[in-house]
């Protein structure tokens, strides 16, 4: 009887820790790294009022100063599919999970209302 309890205990306890080693490897985001990779954001996220105007005009939401985690969900959303907007769904697409962490890290680090 006390086998297979000590078994799944052992099993739990494996599963936990190498879940816990994954999310610190892939989800960890480095700023810095960042810098090489937002040269497209700026494009939209960097216009002084937040708009483009190209299809037509519409509103670019402020992201630097936003929570990291917050971004970074945002960004895995429109990857999976979960926000629609057309154009941020066609970056999201070519962005790896760290290039998100990456970009998250940096734009939470940015003071807010710097347009970046
Ligand atoms: C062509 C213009 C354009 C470019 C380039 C662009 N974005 Fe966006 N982004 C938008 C628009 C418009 C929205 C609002 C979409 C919506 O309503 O869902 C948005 C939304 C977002 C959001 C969600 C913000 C929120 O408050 O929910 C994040 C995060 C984001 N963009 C990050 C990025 C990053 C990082 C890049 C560069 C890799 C990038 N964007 C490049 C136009 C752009």
């Amino acid at each position: 009887m006390k086998a297979p309890k000590f078994a799944t205990a052992i099993l739990l306890a494996a599963s936990m820790s190498s879940y816990s080693v994954w999310a610190a490897d892939a989800v960890q985001g480095n700023a810095d790294a960042a810098r090489a990779k937002n040269s497209m954001c700026i494009g939209c996220h960097g216009i002084p009022g937040y708009k483009a105007s190209f299809p037509s005009v519409y509103s670019v939401p402020m992201i630097s100063g936003q929570s990291q985690k917050y971004l970074e969900n945002a960004l895995l959303a429109y990857k999976k599919g979960d926000r629609a907007h057309p154009t941020m769904r066609g970056i999201a697409a070519g962005l790896s999970e760290q290039d998100m962490a990456d970009l998250a890290a940096y734009y939470s680090m940015a003071p807010a209302g710097a347009g970046k």
